[in-house]
């Protein structure tokens, strides 16, 4: 496996590749890896000839007061994880070497971006689908790997795909899940013990919200018994709890097929988010 910092040798890599007609798996993350970010490297492993695996703490999709500076960061053990996940080139650049320039250009998300995260984290999607569109250009993917945890950055990143024509294939791989149900994540280490323990109770309370709903189709009060979960059992703080058509992320009508149930608590002071998507009809 090589790890590359500089955009000449991650390109250098890619013409080789690209002249050999190998087809390119894409696997963008913020690092410090988990079994969540490693799935995506396998499922990439069995699917393509090459698997490039981006690590870079993006700082454009973090707000004033978020957590860029603290935010866990392993280049050592990472590189040991992606080679044991069969990734074959780590880039890993710095800020400066992604965002030499400024030309005051941006991509602005649009209404998808205004609800759910995008509502309590302003600009937060127009900073992922910048290093996302570049990540594309530079690696020029056949396919690029998301994992359904960041469900509505999915639905942006597809919206990008599709509506500015990239010409490669998503795939999204389901969340990955510690044995008590927690989903995986990289800000898990950010919890106490007492924290850690209360933490499961939010994939608890979008199991009641998604057997309510399925059972009566009552979605405030399939979101209710969830929110009453949580206060139950967490000293946490709900973001958002939401249910909405998926993929489109608006409101639930009859003709709804798919749903997207999804959260973020604020356990202590650390912000987790969780989500399912389940078949209405
Ligand atoms: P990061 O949070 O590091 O996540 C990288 C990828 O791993 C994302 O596609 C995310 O959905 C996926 N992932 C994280 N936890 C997962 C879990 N428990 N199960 C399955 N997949 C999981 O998301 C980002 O980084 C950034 O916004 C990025 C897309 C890299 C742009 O900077």
């Amino acid at each position: 496996m090589k790890v590359v910092t500089t955009i000449q040798a991650l390109t250098a890599e890619i013409q080789a590749r690209k002249r050999d007609q190998q087809s390119i798996g894409l696997v963008p993350t913020m690092g410090y890896l988990h079994e969540g970010h490693l799935t995506l490297a396998k499922t990439a492993r069995a699917e393509n000839d090459v698997v490039v695996m981006s690590i870079f703490v993006n700082p454009t999709q973090f707000g004033p007061n978020e957590d860029f500076e603290s935010y866990p960061r392993d280049l050592p053990q990472d590189t040991e994880l992606a080679a044991s996940a069969g990734v074959d080139i780590i880039f890993a650049p710095s800020v400066e070497e992604m965002y030499p320039y400024d030309g005051g250009i941006r991509i602005h998300a649009g209404e998808q971006a205004t609800i759910l995260c995008g509502a309590s984290r302003p600009g937060h999607f127009d900073g992922v689908l910048q290093v996302v569109s570049k990540l594309f250009h530079l690696v020029q993917p056949t396919k690029a790997y998301f994992g359904q945890k960041d469900a509505q950055q999915v639905a942006l990143i597809a919206t990008m795909v599709r509506d500015f024509n990239y010409p490669l294939e998503m795939r999204v791989v389901p969340i990955v899940r510690e044995e008590d149900g927690l989903a995986k994540s990289s800000r898990n280490v950010y919890l106490n013990e007492a924290e850690r323990l209360e933490a499961p109770a939010i994939y608890e309370a979008l199991q009641l919200a998604r057997d309510s709903f399925l059972t009566n189709g009552d979605a405030e009060n399939a979101l209710m018994k969830a929110k009453a979960h949580i206060a139950a059992k967490t000293h946490g703080k709900i973001d958002y709890m939401e249910l909405l058509a998926y993929p489109d992320l608006t409101p639930v009508t009859a003709n709804t097929e798919q749903v997207l149930l999804a959260t973020a608590v604020y356990i202590g002071s650390t912000r987790l988010i969780d989500n399912c998507i389940f078949n209405v009809k």
